[in-house]
C-alpha cells in the first residue's frame, strides 16, 4: 500500500508541469466541451471509481450532465477525455470509426488480447475479419448449426444443478463451453475445464485497472495467457493436419484454416482467444442479471414462464428447441432487451479522435480520448419513461415508454458492431427457456448490483434451485 501511494505521488508530481501546460492551452481552445479536469494526473478517476461502486447506476455522469450538459470534458485513467451522454453524438462516434475516430486500448489490455485479435485490427483487414465473424454468428448459421448445441449444452448444465449454486459461476461455465464448442467443435470435458481454469486467470488481468504492470494479478494473467495460447495452438496444429487430409468441421476454426487468409497459427490463436474473451463476461453477466431482475419482478417471471410452458407443452420431454420456437418468444425478447438496457454490461466505448472534430458547437482536439456512454442514454428519462426501473413491457408495441429505435445500442454499432449480438440473444433465450421450465429458485442471500470494475453482483448471485414437475408430462396426463 505504501509503495502504491509513493508511486502515485511520483507520477502525480511528474505530471504537474504537463497539467499546467494543458490548462493554459485549454484556455486558448475555447471550443472544448465544458467540464472539470479534477486533480493533476489522477483527474476525476477516484470520483468515477467510487461512484460506480454504489448501487446508483449513473452517479458520475448524472452529476456532470446536470452541470455541463450531455457532452462534457473530464480527466480519467490518466487522460483528458470527452464524455458523451448524447445519442446523436454517440451514433456519430460509432459510424465514423476508422474515419474520424479509432479504437484504442492501453498496452496492458492489448498484451492480454494478442496483436491479431479482431478488437485491435484496423482498416481493410478488420473489415474482412469483422464480416467473417458476423457471418459465423449470423441467424442462418445459428439456426442451421449452432442452436442444437446451445440447446444441448445449456440443458446438460442445468440438469447438473442441485441445491445452492452461484448463478454467475454457472453461467460462466455455460458460456465458456458454448464458445469452445462453437469456435473449435470441442465438447465439454476435462480438457475444457482445465483450459477454463487458466482462462479465468487471464480474464482477471483485464480488470487490474490501476497500474497493471506492477500487479501480481496481471503478471499471473500474462503467464496464464501463454498457457492458454499453447493449448489452443496444439489444437490449431492438429486441426490444420486434419483439414489438409480432407477432414473438415463446420466451425470458425475451419474457416480460418481454409487458406483464403494465409493466417499463421499465432494469428489464429489470437483471433480465437479474443472471441472467447468478448463473449464471456458479457453473456454470462446478462444471464445472471436477467434472472435477478425477473426474481425481483414476479409478474414478469410469471408471464415468461407461461410463454415457455406453452412452447414445452408442444414438445416431447427432452426435445430440442428449434428456430421457429426461438421466433415465437415475444415476451422473452422484451425481457432480453430490458435486461440489456438496465444492466448495460458494456457501459460505453472509448475511441480516440484522429483529427480535430467539430461536434455540436465544440471541438474535440486531435488525439483526445472520447467516451460514448450507452448507459447514460439507456438510463435517460427523456428516452425511456421511468428509465431506472426494470419494465420489460415497455418493449411491447405501442407501450409509449420507449423512444424511437436508434437510441438503444447495447451492442454498439457501425464498423465495430458486436458480431455476437444475435448469438448472445439466442443463448440467453434458450437459457431462460430451460431455466423456467425445469427449475424454480429463490435467492440464497441478498445480493447487490455494482458497476465497478464491471457490471456484476457482489456475491455472484447465490440461489437455491429445485426441480419443477415437468409441464409436458402434466399436460399429457
Ligand atoms: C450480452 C452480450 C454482449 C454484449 C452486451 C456485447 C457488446 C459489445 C459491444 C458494445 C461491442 C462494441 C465494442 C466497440 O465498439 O468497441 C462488442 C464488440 C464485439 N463483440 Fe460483443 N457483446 C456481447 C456478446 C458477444 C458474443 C457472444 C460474442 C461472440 C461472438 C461477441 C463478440 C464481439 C467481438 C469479436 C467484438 C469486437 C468487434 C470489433 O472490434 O470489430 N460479443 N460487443
Ligand atoms: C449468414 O452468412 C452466410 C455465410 O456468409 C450467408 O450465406 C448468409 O446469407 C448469411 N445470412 C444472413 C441472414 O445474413
Ligand atoms: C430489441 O432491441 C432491438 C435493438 O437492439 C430491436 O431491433 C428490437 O426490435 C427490440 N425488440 C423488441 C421486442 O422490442
Amino acid at each position: 500500500m505504501a509503495a502504491f501511494v509513493f508511486l502515485l505521488l511520483c507520477v502525480t508530481l511528474a505530471a504537474i508541469p504537463f497539467f499546467f501546460l494543458f490548462r493554459a492551452s485549454r484556455c486558448r481552445r475555447r471550443m472544448l466541451p465544458p467540464g472539470n479536469l479534477g486533480l493533476p494526473f489522477i483527474g476525476e478517476t477516484l470520483q468515477l471509481i467510487s461512484a460506480y461502486k454504489t448501487e446508483n447506476p449513473e452517479p458520475f455522469i448524472d452529476e456532470r450532465v446536470k452541470r455541463f450538459g450531455p457532452i462534457f470534458t473530464t480527466h480519467v485513467f490518466g487522460e483528458p477525455t470527452v464524455f458523451s451522454a448524447d445519442p446523436e453524438t454517440n451514433r456519430f462516434i460509432l459510424m465514423n470509426e476508422g474515419k474520424l475516430f479509432d479504437c484504442s486500448y492501453p498496452a496492458s489490455i492489448s498484451n492480454l488480447l494478442g496483436r491479431h485479435s479482431l478488437l485491435l485490427m484496423k482498416g481493410s483487414l478488420h473489415k474482412r475479419m469483422h464480416s467473417l465473424t458476423m457471418s459465423f454468428a449470423n441467424s442462418s448459421n445459428i439456426r442451421d448449426h449452432l442452436l442444437v448445441d446451445i440447446d444441448r449444452l445449456v440443458r446438460l448444465n442445468l440438469d447438473s444443478w442441485n441445491g445452492r449454486i452461484f448463478l454467475m459461476e454457472e453461467a460462466k461455465k455455460i458460456t465458456f463451453e458454448l464458445t469452445v464448442k462453437q469456435l473449435m467443435s470441442f465438447d465439454p470435458g476435462e480438457w475444457t475445464e482445465s483450459l477454463r481454469k487458466e482462462y479465468v486467470l487471464v480474464i482477471e488481468g483485464f480488470f487490474t485497472v490501476a497500474l497493471p504492470f506492477f500487479s501480481t494479478t496481471y503478471s499471473r494473467a500474462i503467464k496464464a495467457r501463454t498457457k492458454v495460447a499453447e493449448a489452443l495452438s496444439l489444437i490449431v496444429k492438429q486441426r490444420r493436419k486434419q483439414s489438409e487430409a480432407g477432414e473438415k468441421k463446420k466451425d470458425i476454426l475451419e474457416t480460418l484454416l481454409a487458406g483464403d487468409y494465409g493466417f499463421s497459427d499465432e494469428h489464429i490463436v489470437d483471433f480465437l482467444l479474443a472471441l472467447l474473451v468478448a463473449g464471456y463476461e458479457t453473456t454470462s453477466t446478462i444471464m445472471t442479471l436477467a434472472v435477478k431482475f425477473l426474481t425481483e419482478t414476479p409478474l414478469a417471471l410469471a408471464q415468461l414462464k407461461e410463454e415457455h410452458d406453452q412452447i414445452r407443452a408442444e414438445k416431447r420431454e427432452n426435445e430440442a428447441l428449434e428456430w421457429s420456437d426461438y421466433k415465437s418468444m415475444p415476451f422473452t425478447q422484451c425481457v432480453v432487451n430490458e435486461t440489456l438496457r438496465v444492466a448495460n454490461i458494456i457501459g460505453g466505448i472509448f475511441r480516440r479522435a484522429m483529427t480535430d472534430i467539430p461536434i455540436k458547437g465544440y471541438t474535440i482536439p486531435k488525439g483526445w480520448k472520447v467516451f460514448a456512454s450507452f448507459r447514460a442514454v439507456h438510463l435517460d428519462r427523456d428516452h425511456f419513461k421511468d428509465a431506472r426501473s426494470f419494465n420489460p413491457w415497455r418493449w411491447q408495441e405501442n407501450s409509449g415508454t420507449t423512444s424511437a429505435g436508434n437510441v438503444f445500442t447495447p451492442f454498439g454499432g457501425g464498423p465495430r458492431l458486436c458480431p455476437g449480438y444475435e448469438l448472445a440473444r439466442v443463448e440467453l433465450s434458450v437459457f431462460l427457456h430451460h431455466l423456467v421450465t425445469r427449475l424454480s429458485w429463490v435467492p440464497a442471500e441478498e445480493d447487490k448490483l455494482v458497476f465497478f470494475p464491471t457490471t456484476r453482483t457482489q456475491k455472484r448471485y447465490p440461489i437455491n434451485v429445485q426441480r419443477r414437475n415437468h409441464v409436458s408430462k402434466l399436460c399429457k396426463e
